[in-house]
Order: C-alpha cells, then structure tokens, then sequence
C-alpha cells in the first residue's frame, strides 16, 4: 500500500503540473517551438508564453521526470509528437487535470463538512471559478453533440418540432452553453435558460451568436428551479436539464416545478452522471473511472447538494434506480433511458408528464 501511496502523490503533482500548463499554453507554447530535431531551453517557452524562466524550467523538470515531456542531456525539452494532440487540445482527460483544482478550492471547509457538527454543505461560490470552468467543461464535452446527436436520441419529433418552433427552457443552465448552441440552431423556437446563481445567469448573457450578433430568441432567468415564476404553467414544450438535476438540495421540488411548467404533450429530457445506483456495480462496470465519478461527487456535487438541513444530498453517482424512483415521485412515469455515448460517463431520461 504504501508505495501506491507513493503513486498516488507523484500523480497529484504531475496533474496539478499539467494544470499549470494547460491554464498558461506552455503546452501549446512548447509544441510551437519545438520538436524532437529541435528542442528547446526553458527560456524560449517562457519568453514566448510570458513567463518566468526559473518557474517555466522547473515546470520543464517535472514533467520530464514524470515522462510527460521529454528532455535531452542538455536540459533541452520538447513534446512526443504522439503526445502533442493530447496535451494541446481540448479534451476529456486534459480538462478534467484543470478541474480538479477548481473543486479542491473549498477543501478545508470541505473537511469540516464531513464532521458530525460541521457545514452541512458548500455553496456554488466556494468554487471561485466553478461557472467558467463548467463552461470549459460543457464546451470540450457537449459542443459538438447537443444538435447532431442529443437531439434526434430525445425521439419523439423533438427535432422538427424545434424547427417548426416551440418554447424551450433550459433548468439549471449555468453559464448557458447548451442552450446557446440550440437557440442558434433553431431559430424559430424560443428559448429560456434559469438558473439560481446570479454569476452563472451574468457568464449566460453575455452569450452571443457565432457571428458576433445578439440572440432574440433566447433569455435567461435567475430563479430557483423548486420555485418557478407562476406564469411559467403549462408553458413549455420541451424542458432540458443538462447535468442539474443531482446537483441542486431540493431535485424532487425541481422535477415537480418541471411537471408543472412543462405542456401536457411536452418532452422533458434530462442528462446526468450514469450510474447505476450501487458502488458495486459501478466498480466493475466503470472500472478506474468509477473512483473519478465518485470522487468528483465528494469534492463537488454531494457539499453542493446538501447544503441546507432538508437536503437530499444526492452526488452525482445517485444513479438510475435513485434518479427513477426521484422522477416516478415528481409525477413522471414510463421514463426512457437512452446511452449517450457521445458524451462520456453520462446518460439521458426521456419522460413525458
Ligand atoms: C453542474 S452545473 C450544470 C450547468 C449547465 N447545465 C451545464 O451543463 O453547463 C449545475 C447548475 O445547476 C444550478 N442549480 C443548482 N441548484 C439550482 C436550483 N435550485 N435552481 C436553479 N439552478 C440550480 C447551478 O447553479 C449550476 O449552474
């Protein structure tokens, strides 16, 4: 045990390493410069990517220690050109070394949480920078998939019927990148994106269109998704949650907030962490991702779900039967669940009122 101990330090050093790269494109800086023919001291990536020198070479050091750079007898160093594409662009396992930093944020308050008579949980905001980098997050993940192929997986017409034109709200938004994208493509729908935090209702409308020019057909709301405006009744024809549902204190007075402001023939479709509701189950099915996906509730979803004394305290790896069981409760039967492998670790509810 210990020397997986051992392991387990030197990888946490090599991530927060690639973290610091990956946030200053020393990455991008020294795949500019250099090459396996053509190395590089240290001074030339920090000149080009304005940084210290002594920071940059030390930086350099650890990485090639650690057989993420590599560095000839000269203290020169270059990229593996197999190494480039995963070090340069954006992309599942790069972005998740850059989180990782953004849910430590609150670990001392997070360890007074797990005390019997500590916080009951974290707010959003003890996550400084959690809006911008669930925006990194939702690009590098759903960017290319929301229209291509969520939206034809939801069945049900939802595809024409967003071209033809209906009313669309997006619960629990965030910083508003997925309901950008669908009010881009559809114009002739309209689109709401609500959320409780003021910061990420700000990040959402700054949102403009690809060619620099204003929405009409999109609005954003700060509210409460277990109390919506009174007017919303009966209103939409298709309402999203995009990975909010596990996250909120109270899921089960959003999904009843959800049964009463979506139409009698409307769609709701809900994307969350999978799971299958067993630890178990999930070791064997999801292998060594299992321990990212509960880690990831620990540091994040669980403090930021049960912060109040009537919390549900969900996490993100409450799973299918917990997530069935919460929506069954909430007034929606006959739920579909539907893979979407095109986003990793998540998977989609489709359900009807
Ligand atoms: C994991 S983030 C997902 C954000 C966005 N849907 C995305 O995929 O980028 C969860 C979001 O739910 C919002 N949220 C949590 N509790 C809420 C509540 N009670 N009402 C409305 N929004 C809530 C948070 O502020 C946060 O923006």
């Amino acid at each position: 045990m210990q020397d997986r101990l051992t392991d387990l330090a030197i990888s946490n050093v090599l991530s927060n390493a690639v973290n610091i790269g990956n946030r200053l494109n020393l990455f991008k800086t020294l795949a500019e410069i250099s090459s396996p023919k053509n190395p590089v001291l240290p001074q030339k990536i920090a000149e080009k990517a304005g940084c210290k020198e002594r920071y940059v070479r030390e930086w350099c050091n650890t990485l090639a220690c650690g057989r993420i750079l590599d560095v000839n007898e000269k203290e020169e160093f270059w990229i593996a050109q197999e190494n480039v594409e995963s070090l340069t662009t954006d992309n599942f396992p790069l972005i998740f070394n850059t989180m990782l930093s953004t849910i430590l944020k609150p670990i001392d308050t997070l360890i007074e949480c797990f005390k019997k008579d500590g916080p009951y949980g974290l707010d959003y905001s003890m996550y400084s920078d959690f809006e911008e980098m669930q925006q990194k997050f939702a690009k590098t993940t759903s960017e290319k998939h929301v229209v291509p192929s969520l939206v034809p997986a939801i069945g049900h017409g939802v595809k024409e019927r967003l071209e033809a034109g209906i009313k669309v709200l997006d619960v629990g938004c965030g910083g508003g990148l997925h309901i950008r994208l669908l009010a881009e493509h559809f114009p002739n729908s309209q689109f709401i994106g609500l959320d409780i935090t003021e910061k990420a209702i700000a990040v959402a409308r700054l949102m403009k269109k690809s060619d620099g020019s204003d929405f009409e057909n999109l609005e954003f709301v700060v509210a409460d998704a277990g109390d919506m405006p009174k007017s919303y009744t009966d209103t939409f024809d298709l309402v999203f949650l995009f990975g909010s549902c596990h996250d909120q204190m109270r899921p089960d007075l959003c999904m009843k907030e959800v049964h009463r402001v979506v139409k009698s023939d409307g769609i709701v479709a809900v994307t969350d962490v999978d799971g299958s509701s067993n630890v178990h189950t999930d070791r064997e099915t999801y292998g060594k991702m299992a321990a990212m996906k509960y880690g990831g509730s620990m540091l994040h979803c669980l403090p930021v779900g049960s912060n109040s004394p009537d919390a549900l305290c969900c996490g993100s790896m409450w799973g299918r039967k917990r997530a069935v069981e919460l929506m069954n409760k909430c007034g929606f039967h006959d739920i579909e669940i539907i893979p979407t492998d095109y986003f990793p670790g998540t998977v989609l509810y489709v359900m009807k009122k």
